[in-house]
């Protein structure tokens, strides 16, 4: 058996706590088949510890996460927590993991499955086929920059954020993408705001500079403003994006909506050691919680990027891709997938169920 591989499993808040638990069975079962030896172990994070240990990141949370290969992650967050300050909420819980695993590069794919073409906002001919990744940098820039906070200045509060970005931070991740690129269609767009702000315009000298080393990779550089009006425009012009923490946050929820359902998309937060937490890029959906309609799908498809990137089983990760694509082919969806007019081709089911599902048509290929 291969060296054992810790797995630190944080459900988090609201359907974090159901759909976690499905994509551990796929992710316990395609181990099992595929020969990778994973020990899971449960910690707390988000509204939960802050409930329970008074803190959205306990110690030995962080402390387990950091000597785990891999972190899977549901979703934190919820209205019982809103009215916290900003550094109490649940949300610092994951950017405590972030930063406390140093997963600056955040990989988030909008792929558009073929089943749920009609699904989409935007008209079918625009988003068939449309696989873009977006590559965020996830440490540092507006989120984690200094000082920030609100101050009473003259009478008056001022609040206070700082966009930054050192050279180190913006090639390592830009290498990344560059990278990434060279295994697809060899098409890089690294997206800024170079006519406004300088931290932006030594982004795009330091992405420049690199492509040289990367001679297959079509490197274009677009204003985020732009970048976002062209998603929904002719989102298939894109391959790879790269940009900064705050505009790579905003774009990939635009992405995310072109395929029809965030509940489908997952992501990849990857240290340069390939440590890695998984999640699915959808939140804690309050409103849906705890009545098994959540689909799991994100979360499972995020064990498959898990697979591919920390665990070194590709087979895996494209054994549960095609499973999941196989259930939807025969017509099986969550509520948040499922056609308005599907005049009897499609079946709605549960989060159970749609985990069930997927483990049957693994069963049957692995
Ligand atoms: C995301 C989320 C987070 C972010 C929040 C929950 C802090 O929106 O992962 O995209 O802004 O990074
Ligand atoms: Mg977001």
């Amino acid at each position: 058996m291969s060296e054992q591989k810790d797995i630190l499993v944080l459900p988090g808040d609201g359907i974090g706590t159901e759909v976690v638990p499905v994509a551990c069975r796929v992710l316990e079962y395609a181990a099992s088949r595929c020969g990778v030896n994973v020990r899971l172990q449960e910690g707390l994070v988000g509204g939960n510890a802050i409930d329970a240990a008074g803190t959205p990141l306990p110690p030995d949370t962080l402390q387990m996460a950091q000597s785990s290969r891999a972190v899977l992650l549901g979703a934190v967050g919820g209205p019982k927590w809103d009215d916290l300050p900003t550094l109490e909420r649940p949300e610092r819980g994951l950017l405590g993991l972030r930063a406390g695993l140093s997963l600056f590069a955040n990989l988030r794919p909008a792929l558009l499955f073929a089943p749920l073409a009609q699904a989409s906002s935007l008209k079918q001919e625009l988003v068939s086929d449309l696989d873009i990744l977006i590559v965020r940098e996830l440490t540092g820039g507006i989120y984690f920059g200094e000082p920030r906070g609100i101050e009473v200045v003259d009478n008056e509060r001022r609040g206070v954020n700082t966009y930054v970005y050192s050279e180190h931070e913006i090639e390592r991740i830009a290498r990344v993408a560059f990278e990434l690129a060279e295994l697809r269609q060899g098409r890089l767009c690294s997206v800024d705001k170079a006519n406004v702000l300088e931290v932006t315009q030594l982004w795009r000298e330091v992405v420049s500079q690199l492509a040289a080393e990367y001679p297959s990779v079509e490197l274009s550089h677009m204003y985020v403003d732009n970048a976002g009006m062209q998603l929904v425009r002719a989102p298939k012009q894109f391959d790879v994006l790269v940009t900064g923490n705050m505009f790579g946050d905003i774009l990939s929820d635009v992405a995310a909506m072109l395929t029809g359902s965030l509940g489908m998309l997952p992501s990849a937060s990857l240290a340069s050691d390939g440590t890695g937490m998984y999640e699915p890029v959808h939140g804690s959906a309050p409103d849906i919680a705890g009545q098994d309609k959540a689909n799991p799908l994100a979360t499972i498809l995020s064990v498959a990027m898990m697979f591919r990137y920390s665990l070194d089983s590709p087979d895996a990760a494209d054994a549960i891709e095609g499973a999941v694509n196989a259930v939807l082919a025969e017509g099986f969806r969550t509520m948040d997938i499922m056609p308005a007019d599907s005049q009897g081709t499609s079946s709605l089911v549960g989060t159970q169920e749609m985990g069930d599902l997927v483990l049957g048509k693994l069963e049957a290929s692995l």
